[in-house]
């Protein structure tokens, strides 16, 4: 399967998905084989162990190419490790011309899109997503950053990829509770601009995809997912309005997440995090724009059918209500949320004073006591 995903004149990512994948990553690389420069692999230490010595197997000219590790984690979405990518590829030889190729999950694909959109002011990179977020969602759309802190994301570029190949059979390692992750950014697109995609959703078999989690089913979602996120980033490619529909479940969510950095020697994932986000922003959406309880309810059930309830007490309310005063989509003094009007039709910018989100967090307390 093959997408193709435009953003302007000469700004165009090339998608490729599927069982055949590596043949689409062959026949690339030799197209653009008059690159004499080193190429370089940024993997972390699993998807090393994983995934990389299937892909140089398929691609024997990429034998040569120099493996950079991460250990694996968010924490590596930092300056430091960027200080170290920059000073890894200068010291082996990188040029302008090299390529990056990123294989990993959400994490490796923002690092590596930001080291190589600043080095040398940009070289070509590709991404490999091997989990299920990065294969619906953080690969796509050219979106790099790092987080500064506890505080995601807080550096970054807008940077497309010159291309992406998606091999659905890479899933086949990656754990029940990572592939939970990833369906959760794919609920959330459902949600924003898809109810189709959404009733499927609820007719969906999870147990079944979990267990036959590389066949044609999933297979089917992740293409779906793709050209539902392509269709957005193409009419808003630098977030300015319409894109910011993807950030539905994401402000209260990265909340939840730098909480459980702060308190957990093992932090929740973010899809895990963005779900709980997703229990609380749908509740503000029945406040502020007219999403129904019904709706809200299957929401709820459906997200804490999937993912454990993370308790917070009074003093975490306050710590992430003080994280979203730093979140990026604040503005001003004003707290602004993607809110649903009904499944597959959301609303952007929406303003929330602090006393609807700390009752959003409080309806989030409640269904812990259940
Ligand atoms: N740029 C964007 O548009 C965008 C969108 C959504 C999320 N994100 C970012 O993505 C990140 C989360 O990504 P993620 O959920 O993929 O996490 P991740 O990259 O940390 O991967 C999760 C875990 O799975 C392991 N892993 C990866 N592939 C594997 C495989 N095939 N087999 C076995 N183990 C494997 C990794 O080593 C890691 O331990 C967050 O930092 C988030 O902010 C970015």
């Amino acid at each position: 399967m093959r997408l193709s995903l435009n953003t302007g004149p000469a700004n165009a990512t090339e998608i490729f998905s599927g069982p055949t994948v590596f043949q689409d990553l062959n026949d690339w690389l030799e197209k653009g084989c008059s690159r004499q420069d080193p190429a370089f692999i940024l993997a972390d230490s699993n998807t090393r162990a994983f995934c990389l010595p299937h892909l140089l197997s398929l691609i024997p000219s990429l034998q040569n190419a120099v493996v950079l590790e991460m250990p694996p984690g968010e924490s590596v979405k930092s300056i430091d490790s960027t200080i170290q990518l920059w000073a890894e590829l200068a010291g082996k030889g990188a040029s302008r011309r090299s390529l990056l190729i990123n294989l990993g999950g959400g994490v490796i694909t923002d690092l590596g899109g930001f080291v190589a959109s600043t080095f040398k002011r940009g070289i070509p990179f590709i991404h490999i997503p091997t989990t299920l977020l990065g294969m619906v969602d953080a690969a796509i759309g050219g979106k790099t950053g790092i987080n500064l802190g506890n505080i995601k994301n807080q550096v970054g570029t807008f940077y497309l990829p010159e291309a992406i190949f998606i091999y659905p059979a890479f899933l086949g390692t990656l754990s029940e509770y990572e592939l939970h992750s990833g369906f959760a950014e794919i609920i959330k697109i459902a949600l924003v601009a898809d109810s189709e995609l959404w009733q499927k959703l609820l007719l969906l078999s999870w147990q079944d995809l979990l267990h036959r989690r590389t066949d044609q089913g999933l297979e089917d979602l992740i293409y779906n997912s793709v050209k539902i996120k392509c269709r957005i980033v193409e009419q808003d490619f630098k977030e300015m309005n319409l894109r910011e529909i993807l950030n539905f479940g994401h402000t209260i969510g990265h909340a939840f997440e730098s909480l459980s950095f702060k308190k957990n020697s093992t932090p929740i994932s973010h899809g895990h995090a963005i779900a709980l986000g997703m229990i609380c922003e749908g509740y503000l959406s029945g406040r502020k724009t007219g999403f129904e309880a019904g709706d809200r309810d299957v929401l709820t059930r459906m997200i804490l059918s999937r993912f454990k309830y993370f308790p917070i007490q009074k003093k975490d309310a306050d710590l992430m209500m003080d994280t979203m005063v730093h979140d990026k989509k604040r503005r001003e003094s004003e707290s602004r949320f993607t809110l649903l009007k009904e499944p597959g039709n959301a609303i952007p910018g929406i303003v929330c004073n602090p006393d609807e989100i700390v009752e959003s967090l409080e309806y989030y307390k409640t269904l812990g006591k259940e």
